[in-house]
């Protein structure tokens, strides 16, 4: 049997230093390095976390070189288009899909605590007018500790639970809000006889009064089909591994901060434009682009090394093949063209963009695909969704992935404040 360890020589002595194989039940294997410092005197050298392994988790699986990803080992394909988003939360909470009691009581539990504590909703009054509803949101999400303060000791599985149900609950209220806000417009309280989906849509597009748009045969109701797409769209946004937001709301779980305020930190790093905040740039470059005849032309920017422009919505950093949730949005897309109204010219523009960089050997050589953010916007669009709002529903989305990573961090044996070493090159 050989040996499950690996061997580091250090050439310049030729000391040779072994360390332990750890073996997970899916995916590429770790060499379980912690005592290498203590051990050589040396530190490992990985700007951006390129090769490590932060944690042992047990919570979503992606395989970058085939293009899978599973929720507590569910591939997204059979959550996205069998499950509904409020199961999705369940999995990924409780570690298995509900009984139909189960998924009844959530969604009856998140109904009820959809609202936000009164004096909190004095907060966004703070914010200046057309204030970007991220940092309202952000905002909202840090206060919401003081509300909860109690949630910084969590002492059993029924606090946790509780602690998680009430941010993924209340998370597009705030962000309904958020958005209210920054239109100066009445806000709308949540409806306790509408789904969480429908909720968060009504929430954004309701008169005072609750009443919704009325048109000369009546109110514009909110479409089954418009919530179901919603819904699929928070599932394929509901978890993604230890991504830049995940490994930041781990951070701040690692120095004993209160949940909320890690969960603030996560949507602090969203924001940005690698990452969930891509998803609104996408379309401003391809309302950019404007026409067909115009891609070639910013192609070859984004390949011109002088150049910063780059092609939101493509490449990623695990994804070396396709994003399966990009295939399931385009599907989607497709889809919905006779139901919603679809953009059909930005659709052309994507779709020409596509082509193309599946064919260029700039973008096949560096393994570079649509990912998510790439036809999130398209649909989002058609849903009467603001361009402002497309990263706070990253948010809502991904709201039950960063609470089961921080409760999966906090009950592990191995969890450490996290605080890497450097080299140093200074004076
Ligand atoms: N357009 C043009 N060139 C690109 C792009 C792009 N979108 N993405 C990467 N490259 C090039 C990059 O210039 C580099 O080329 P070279 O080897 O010649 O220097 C090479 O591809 C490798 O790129 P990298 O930046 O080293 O790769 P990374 O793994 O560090 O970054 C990324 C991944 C997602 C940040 C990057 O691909 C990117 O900035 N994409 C655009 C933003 C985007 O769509 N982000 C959403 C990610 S998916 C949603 C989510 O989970 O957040």
């Amino acid at each position: 049997m050989p040996k499950k360890t690996v061997t580091l020589i250090d050439n310049r002595t030729g000391k040779r230093y072994e360390y332990p194989i750890i073996e997970g039940t899916r995916g590429p294997a770790a060499v379980d390095m912690r005592t290498f410092y203590r051990d050589s005197g040396m530190f490992s050298y990985d700007p951006g976390f390129t090769s490590t392994a932060s944690c042992r988790s047990a919570i979503t699986f992606i395989d970058g070189e085939k293009g899978e990803l599973r929720y507590r080992g569910i591939p997204i394909e059979e959550l996205a288009t069998g499950h509904s988003y409020l199961e999705v939360i369940h999995l990924l909470l409780e570690g298995e899909l509900p009984t139909d009691e189960e998924r009844t009581a959530l969604d009856l539990e998140l109904r009820h605590r959809s609202f936000l504590p009164e004096g909190l909703v004095k907060l966004f009054e703070m914010m200046p007018d057309n204030a970007h509803p991220m940092s309202s949101l952000s905002a909202g999400v840090t206060a919401l500790s003081a509300f909860y303060y109690e949630h910084l000791k969590l002492e059993n599985d029924n606090d946790y639970r509780q602690m998680a149900h009430r941010i993924v609950a209340k998370m597009p209220t705030l962000a309904a809000f958020a958005y209210r806000h920054s239109l100066g417009a009445t806000y709308i309280y949540p409806d306790i006889d509408r789904s969480f989906t429908e909720n968060f849509l009504y929430m954004l597009r309701a008169y005072p009064g609750g009443k919704l748009h009325r048109e000369v045969n009546g109110p514009r109701e909110i479409k089954p089909i418009e919530v179901e797409a919603l819904d699929t769209i928070f599932t394929l946004h509901a978890d993604h591994e230890q991504n830049a937001s995940t490994t930041v709301v781990r951070s701040v779980a690692s120095t004993g901060a209160h949940p909320y305020v890690a969960i603030a930190s996560g949507i602090a790093a969203l924001w940005g434009r690698a990452h969930g905040g891509a998803n609104e740039s996408v379309i401003e470059q391809l309302r950019m682009i404007g026409s067909v005849e115009n891609v070639d032309k910013y192609i070859a920017r984004a390949k011109d090394p002088d150049d910063p422009f780059r092609l939101m919505g493509f490449g990623h950093r695990v994804y070396k093949n396709f994003d399966p949730r990009a295939r399931i949005l385009k599907t989607l897309q497709d889809q919905l063209v006779d139901e919603l109204d679809l953009d059909t010219e930005l659709m052309r523009i994507a779709r020409r963009i596509e082509e193309i960089a599946l064919n260029d050997e700039y973008f096949v050589s560096r393994k570079l695909y649509p990912n998510i953010d790439f036809y999130s916007g398209i649909i989002l669009t058609a849903l009467g969704l603001p361009r402002s709002m497309f990263t706070p529903i990253f948010v809502i989305g991904r709201t039950v992935g960063w609470v089961a990573q921080w409760i999966e961090f906090k009950k592990s044996p191995e969890a450490k404040i996290a605080r890497p070493r450097q080299v140093y090159v200074g004076k």
